[in-house]
């Protein structure tokens, strides 16, 4: 069976950090005999100027095909003054929203190697393993009524809306349960139930569905203490669950942790587990096309594409092994290198993993 994978390289640095992890996704395939086949598209900014449109139809069209979509980053400086409706970001949400990828995993795994690039002493984050499970289609995020608009006095306001169904708590907090219970067996989930009604029935929900996962423990934490938390002593946490807007801001924090958000893999899933697969960090225009980036959190998506879609965990085992290879060999992109350290380049970094792959 052929597996059809889509390939969305976006703005940015979008384009340079795809372009390895398909190198290194054709190399494990034939490495290890799975055939897959490739297609390209466009999205985001780089599809406004292209085809009109962040999310254009022929993107739709192919997407809704694939058995697994591979994102660079969408988003940059020369979208930012389009009305809100039409700016890049929007192509992401729209593609999240369409395949009803409702779950957001944003794994936060330190490597050894990279205890010293943590913003935090080693000792806080050495094996620090987290697993940030975000709801990511709903929420604040595509809540309406939103907008800007004039008030009746003539000054002008800004609104949207913070809304979550049962049903929308129900699924993301039943995969929650499922996914700490082949980890850790322990399950927080933030809010804010001590001022927002949404995250009051958010726990109540999430208390319901619990009642089905006796082996996971529960326990909640408002959401400015979880920021606290995750920097004081992240390693106290196993899997997080939480809304859009909450699980975006502490992911980042997350990701910081681990050194770089340079090295955050992300999967983002719908009900049958077709997923689109991404770096957790953003377009980062300021060095786009100067061959900088640090492709492996791409690299890394590949391997949670193999592992959660492609049902190849051999080869997802054998990408993230090369990654700690190229680590162990010392070669630092410049987000993850120390003072004084010399650095390489995206494609440098590719050619390490695909020479680890052999
Ligand atoms: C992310 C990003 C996106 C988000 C932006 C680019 C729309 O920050 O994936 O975390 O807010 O979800
Ligand atoms: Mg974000």
């Amino acid at each position: 069976m052929s597996h059809s994978i889509l390939l969305l390289p976006g703005d940015g640095i979008g384009p340079e950090v795809v372009q390895q992890a398909r190198r290194v996704l054709e190399h494990v395939a034939d490495k290890h005999g799975l055939s897959i086949e490739l297609a390209e598209g466009d999205l985001g900014g780089i599809a406004i100027d292209r085809q009109g449109a962040a999310y254009p139809d022929a993107t739709r069209a192919l997407a809704r095909q694939a058995d697994a979509i591979l994102l660079g980053a969408v988003g940059g400086p020369k979208w930012d003054s389009l009305p809100p409706a039409e700016r890049a970001e929007r192509g992401l949400l729209a593609i999240r929203a369409d395949l009803d990828l409702f779950a957001n995993l944003r794994p936060a795994i330190l490597f050894p190697q990279l205890a010293s690039a943590s913003s935090l002493k080693a000792e806080l984050v050495a094996g620090l393993d987290i697993l940030i499970v975000r709801e990511l289609t709903g929420g604040i995020y595509f809540g309406e009524p939103r907008g800007i608009r004039e008030r009746d006095d003539g000054e002008r306001e800004g609104f949207n809306t913070y809304i979550y169904r049962e049903s929308e708590i129900e699924r993301i907090a039943a995969l929650a349960f499922e996914l700490a219970a082949k980890r850790g067996g322990r399950l927080t989930s933030v809010d804010k139930a001590n001022v927002l009604e949404v995250t009051m029935l958010w726990r109540e929900v999430v208390e319901r569905v619990a009642q089905n996962h006796p082996d996971v423990a529960l326990d909640h934490i408002y959401v400015d203490n979880a920021a606290m938390q995750l920097v004081r002593a992240p390693k106290q946490f196993d899997v997080l669950v939480t809304g859009n807007i909450f699980g975006d801001i502490l992911s980042d924090t997350a990701a910081m942790l681990t050194g770089s958000i340079g090295m955050l893999p992300s999967a983002s899933l719908n009900e049958q587990s077709r997923g689109l697969y991404e770096p957790v960090h953003g377009s980062a225009p300021d060095i786009a096309g100067q061959n900088k980036a640090n492709p492996l959190a791409t690299i890394l998506s590949v391997a949670m594409m193999l592992r959660y879609s492609l049902d190849a965990p051999a080869a997802a085992d054998d990408i993230e092994a090369a990654v700690s290879a190229v680590l162990d060999d010392g070669l630092r992109t410049g987000d993850i290198a120390e003072a004084g350290a010399s650095i390489v380049g995206t494609v440098e970094m590719g050619d390490a993993v695909i020479a680890a792959l052999n």
